[in-house]
């Protein structure tokens, strides 16, 4: 049976401009390439898992309009059930501006619908919830959301993986609830300087790109190798990371196993310019594994 991942979280319409430079403040460039693409850290990592072989359940809100029409039919597209994707009336479908100069970007997110996600909808879809094998989560819902989606898996004993992503200081209820928590080095820094890290005990997975991914567990430190590949869009790799680590975890696998493979599938999903485009199959992260190790 496949693993069940059940994410909530965001869904975007990435809306996306390359361009050989990036504007100074108060500048204006000429760009090469305008896309749109659904995105959202969510959304990104959902279709991470869901390539990956995971038995998806996606928990989100989108504006009714044509962004959140085009974000639901890529949804089934992905083979995904649309039951716990609403569409409101109140706001618009959250958007992501993105600008990619020299493979890195800048990005910002206006949340419009992805903040109507309430605690009660949590509570209202408790049966997925209980019925999964683990449950993704990140930051770019409401706060109060986030915890108590950890709250209703936390009751069923079903692991939670947090990305704490776009990075906010999270309360100390919700970091009692989080099995795994996966910020990248940005992030670790300032979850040091909150001193949010202080009581968690659970697997800590700060991820570094291409030089790996350091694991602290039970009071030990190692480093998990990357994959060095040319990247042509950063964009969603870390969702990339996470969709492929909480698949992995789902299915039994050890926690060094599932974040080498999670490095892998972030390192294979760079290579492509939109967030979930790169997003590789189970059979192109083994065969880069295989060219790489
Ligand atoms: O992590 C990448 C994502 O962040 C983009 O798809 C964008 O929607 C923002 O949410």
């Amino acid at each position: 049976m496949n693993p069940k991942v059940t994410v909530i979280g965001s869904m975007n319409m990435d809306l996306v401009a390359e361009t050989e430079r990036r504007p100074e403040p108060g500048e204006t460039v000429l760009g090469e390439q305008f896309t749109m693409n659904p995105g959202g850290k969510g959304f990104n990592q959902a279709v991470a898992a869901a390539r990956l072989g995971a038995d998806v359940q996606m928990i989100g809100r989108v504006g009714d309009d044509a962004f959140g029409r085009e974000i639901i039919s890529h949804l089934a597209k992905e083979g995904m059930s649309t039951n716990h994707v609403e569409q409101v009336t109140d706001t618009s479908t959250g958007t992501a501006t993105i600008v990619v100069s020299e493979g890195e970007n800048n990005i910002v997110v206006v949340p419009g619908a992805n903040h109507r996600l309430s605690p009660e909808d949590l509570e209202n879809v408790e049966p997925t919830i209980a019925d999964s094998d683990i449950v993704l989560l990140q930051l770019e819902t409401p706060m109060d959301t986030v915890t108590a989606a950890a709250r209703v898996a936390r009751r069923h004993h079903v692991p939670v993986i947090l990305n704490p992503a776009p990075y906010q200081a999270l309360p100390t209820a919700l970091v009692h609830q989080i099995d795994y928590l996966t910020p990248n080095e940005h992030e670790h820094r300032l979850m040091h300087h909150d001193a949010l890290l202080d009581h968690f005990d659970n697997p800590l997975i700060v991820t570094k790109g291409s030089a790996g991914t350091d694991v602290y567990n039970h009071g030990k430190g190692s480093t998990v190798q990357g994959y060095t590949v040319d990247p042509i869009d950063t964009t969603g790799a870390g969702d990339a990371f996470n969709g492929g680590l909480a698949a992995r975890l789902a299915s039994g696998s050890s926690l060094t196993e599932a974040v080498r493979y999670a490095n892998a599938v972030g390192a294979r999903a760079v290579t492509k310019l939109g967030a979930q485009s790169g997003m590789p199959t189970h059979q192109e992260v083994l065969q880069l594994m295989d060219e790489m190790d």
